[in-house]
């Protein structure tokens, strides 16, 4: 078995989270995201860093916690917030520890999943235009970022899990 970090990167609303934890189920990993260890270091809410110290602020802090679970000596399975890796160094450490999976959807699937926005600061004003731009505007940083892509159109999280982790199995080995 890998000692490699499996690694979920994708848009909000791709299902990082759920097959995740679906995924450490199945490895017998540990299961993290960065959205809930940036958020427990700073004791603040995603919005509440958004509204307070803006978002370059939370890149930087996602950075660190990039940084600090790739150094995991324990093989982890990582999901990612939708932005994590545009920053380049989270991306190259991700790559560099992790086999980086890209959970992928098309927009009106990723609009139908994440509801209203509510807690996602950058889906506040448009959801469905919003994600619709950033899918444009960051499909070819997820495709550097990725070691493979998953399409997770029409799967349940069991199925999506069971390709994720023969993918992750395939590459990993
Ligand atoms: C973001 C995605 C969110 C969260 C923040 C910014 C993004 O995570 O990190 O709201 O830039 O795509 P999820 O993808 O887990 O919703």
């Amino acid at each position: 078995m890998s000692t490699r970090h499996l690694v979920l990167i994708g848009l909000m609303g791709a299902g990082k989270t759920t097959v995740g934890l679906e995924c450490a189920r199945r490895l017998g990993r540990p299961f993290v995201d960065t959205d809930d260890l940036v958020t427990s270091a700073a004791g603040l809410s995603v919005e509440g860093i958004f509204a307070r110290d803006g978002e370059r602020r939370f890149r930087e802090m996602e950075r660190a916690v990039v940084a600090d679970v790739c150094a995991s000596p324990e093989p982890l399975v990582i999901a990612c917030g939708g932005g994590t890796v545009l920053d380049p160094e989270s991306r190259r450490a991700l790559r560099a520890a992790g086999v980086v999976v890209w959970l992928r959807a098309p927009s009106a699937t990723l609009v139908r999943r994440v509801g209203n926005g509510a807690t996602r600061p950058l889906l506040r004003d448009d959801p469905a235009r919003t994600l619709t731009r950033l899918e444009r505007l960051r499909e070819p940083t997820y495709e550097a970022a990725s070691h493979a892509s998953v399409d997770t159109d029409g799967l349940d999280v069991a199925a999506v899990a069971d390709v994720v982790v023969s993918r992750f199995e395939a590459a990993a080995a």
